[in-house]
């Protein structure tokens, strides 16, 4: 191999792993009282390798996207830490991303005070004439069964990112604005949510291209909503048994 072929590897080699422990400093370093570390250490990586490993189709359009962008892995360490702009425009990775915290949200919901004069005015609850007071009742957002209902999204159980990308409300498969609510909405959402994007899609565009994932449960696993690697409740929500 020639020398500089070689500098330029090792160069790239050097740049990725260096990429890879600020994404794990970042992770040791983050505080939040509602356990940030876990959430997006341990939860939507895993679930993101897992759904890809079911919908190969969609791994292939994630792995040409990253192509496309950086011309294969080992320039795209190198052309992140140059321009780490560059991750802001790969909108079938963002996609991807987003599916999967809609099937496996780590927070599946939330809590918020209610308030006089602010009813719950639910269509389906007004069908049956009332409106329901909120004040002073603790009201609990369940963003995980709003995000796995078949009015908000349709085929609510199937993985597809191709939902994201539709242009407007004719499309059976559009989302509407407050629809997904993996980061919650409003001025109490999540205040992690872009560097949590940010770093999910660093960690998935370094490690997609290299490695092929599959899910190694036993076979004997019970499944739930069909997945082995249901979601189980340790603070947030985690895959069963822990691991892939
Ligand atoms: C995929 C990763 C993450 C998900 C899915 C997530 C999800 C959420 C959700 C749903 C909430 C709202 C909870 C509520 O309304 O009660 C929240 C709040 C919060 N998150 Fe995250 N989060 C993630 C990553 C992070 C990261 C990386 C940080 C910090 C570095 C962070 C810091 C916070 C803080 C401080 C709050 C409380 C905000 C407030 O109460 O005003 N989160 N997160």
């Amino acid at each position: 191999m020639d020398a500089n072929l070689s500098d330029q590897i090792e160069n790239s080699h050097f740049r990725r792993s260096r990429l890879l422990r600020q994404y794990d400093m970042c992770e040791s370093e983050a505080t939040s009282p509602r356990s940030a570390i876990s959430v997006y250490k341990l939860t939507p990586r895993k679930h993101i390798y897992y759904v890809l490993s079911l919908y190969p189709d969609a791994l292939r359009r994630v792995r040409a996207e990253h192509d496309q962008k950086f011309g294969g892995v080992s320039k795209a360490a190198e052309m992140l830490c140059s321009d780490p702009t560059l991750v802001n425009d790969l909108p079938y990775t963002l996609a991807v991303i987003m599916e999967s915290l809609r099937l496996f949200p780590p927070i599946g919901g939330s809590y918020r005070s209610g308030r006089v004069g602010q009813p719950l005015c639910c269509v389906h609850l007004k069908a049956d004439g009332r409106d329901w007071p909120t004040y002073p009742f603790a009201c609990f957002i369940n963003d995980y069964a709003i995000m796995h209902h078949e009015d908000v999204f349709k085929d609510h159980e199937l993985f597809i990112p191709e939902r994201y990308l539709t242009k407007g409300p004719s499309d059976p498969y559009f989302v509407s604005p407050n629809a997904w609510r993996a980061f919650e909405k409003g001025p109490r959402d999540c205040i992690g949510k872009a560097m949590a994007l940010i770093q999910i899609k660093i960690i998935i565009i370094l490690t997609l291209s290299s490695f092929d994932f599959r899910e190694m449960y036993a076979d004997d696993t019970p499944l739930v909503n069909g997945h082995k690697m249901y979601q189980t409740l340790h603070v947030t929500a985690k895959p069963s048994q822990g691991c892939l």
